[in-house]
């Protein structure tokens, strides 16, 4: 916290005084890298999503550096944040990816068709077309979550004359610490195949022509801070590992989902701090699977993408009803659903640094319902209508779950990369919303 209530992520976004113009007096502003938000909302308006590139990359080094002991392939999860710009700076930095609709495939060769041999399509719910896509594209792996689906990609393959690649994604029965929706490694839950029934699966599955077994898959959940419950995973799938290797299954890869949790909350993150977290990750899933000599993939997406994101906003109204105080602002739940979807804290700062009270107030949207929210009951620096205020955090699960509720336009994204700007989607326009609508 860089002064009482004006929050920063350093080192990508940061208060820093800006130059004196004709126009304008010296001051204090949140900057993305080297670019003052003011001056993004000014050339492109608001609600906006700014992505840090080099924040972006600094993430996928530290995973790189603390796997660095074994092989592995990071399989950044696409459903995190989908933008093609930022698939194709992912894979320039040697990523792969992992995909859940034909839809993500389709991005990822559209972004970088050499990256095919370097993903992974997981997903309980692949139909026919998804899985002739997957196979024609040669990807790396099918992560396959029933023994219905295991008979469908093998006539796939079959009609394609190829042998599939699989993992059958197993349910481990271990539970996570984070939001019920996104928890997914519990027998109740729709995903997997339950671990125990895996060994007769794998039987099955080795006898099929068109299918070749290949590894094992686990994913328990997002969001995840408590990296005991990776551990709990990780030492079923490596059982499981020598159980299979021991029934004849030649499994050179173990895919371990992604996951890992970031923080949301209101102290500042340092690079440093996430070195921490994730070689606390690194060493959870990499002890149990010590001596196995498999090729591992990772598929993480919000500790790639989350931190180094913000949605920039503008206060349209502030408005007092009885004793709350709501400031009405452009972005809505379209925009950025976390907080409706999850009851999810995302921490919120002034664009501008200047001495200010602080107030209780309701960060909420236009929407026309009452779970329209970004922020309830928050203590912030007092704001007035046309300010603007940056909700961090955002670069993940922020654009990838924006929605045309009320028919709302969906907001640009801009990427930034020391001082350039490079818009990486436009806003859209009421005919891109209407496009494929008759009168
Ligand atoms: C199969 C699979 N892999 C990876 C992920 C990415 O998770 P996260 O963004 O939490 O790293 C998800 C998301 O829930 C998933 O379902």
């Amino acid at each position: 916290v860089s002064d009482q209530g004006f929050l920063e992520r350093p080192p990508a976004f940061t208060y820093r005084t800006s130059r004196p113009t004709v126009l304008s007096a010296a001051a204090s502003v949140l900057h993305c890298d080297r670019v003052g938000l003011n001056h993004l909302s000014e050339r492109y308006g608001t609600p906006l999503y700014v992505y840090s590139a080099s924040a972006i990359r600094d993430r996928v080094r530290n995973f790189r550096s603390a796997f660095r002991q074994v092989p592995h392939t990071l399989c950044y999860s696409v459903k995190a944040n989908p933008n093609l710009h930022l698939l194709k700076l992912l894979a320039a930095e040697g990523c792969g990816f992992d995909v859940v609709s034909g839809g993500e495939l389709e991005r990822v060769l559209r972004a970088s068709r050499r990256s095919a041999p370097r993903t992974a399509f997981s997903g309980v719910g692949k139909t026919d077309e998804e899985m002739l896509l997957a196979l024609k594209a040669r990807i790396l792996l099918f992560n396959v979550e029933s023994e219905s689906e295991l008979w469908k990609l093998a006539e796939c393959a079959g009609r394609q004359r190829c042998r599939a690649p699989i993992a059958l994604r197993v349910n481990p029965d271990v539970p996570a610490d984070t939001h019920p929706y996104i928890s997914t490694g519990l027998r109740q839950h729709k995903f997997g195949v339950p671990i125990e029934q895996a060994r007769m699966l794998y039987a099955r599955a080795g006898g099929i022509r068109h299918l070749r077994v290949a590894g094992v898959s686990v994913h328990i959940g997002s969001q995840i801070t408590d990296v005991r419950s990776f551990s709990a995973a990780m030492h079923r799938v490596a059982d499981l590992v020598r159980e299979l290797r021991r029934d004849g299954h030649e499994i050179e890869f173990v895919d371990a989902g992604g996951g890992l949790g970031i923080s949301y909350d209101s102290t500042p993150h340092t690079t440093d701090e996430f070195r921490n977290t994730i070689a606390g990750y690194a060493d959870s899933i990499l002890k149990p699977l010590r001596g196995l000599k498999v090729h591992l993939l990772l598929e993480p997406g919000r500790s790639i993408v989350g931190s180094g994101g913000v949605l920039l906003t503008q206060v349209l109204y502030k408005k007092r009803n009885g004793r709350k105080t709501f400031l009405v602002v452009d972005a809505a739940m379209n925009d950025l659903m976390r907080p409706s979807l999850y009851n999810a804290f995302h921490s919120i700062t002034p664009v501008l640094r200047q001495s200010r009270s602080f107030e209780m107030v309701d960060v909420v949207g236009p929407i026309c319902e009452s779970g329209d929210f970004l922020a309830l009951n928050r203590k912030l620096p007092r704001m007035e209508e046309g300010d603007l205020l940056a909700i961090f955090d955002a670069g993940a699960y922020g654009m990838s779950l924006a929605s045309n509720y009320n028919t709302r336009r969906r907001p640009a994204e801009v990427l930034i990369e020391e001082k350039s700007i490079r818009l990486i989607r436009r806003r859209e326009t009421i005919s891109d919303l209407l496009r494929t609508e008759t009168v």
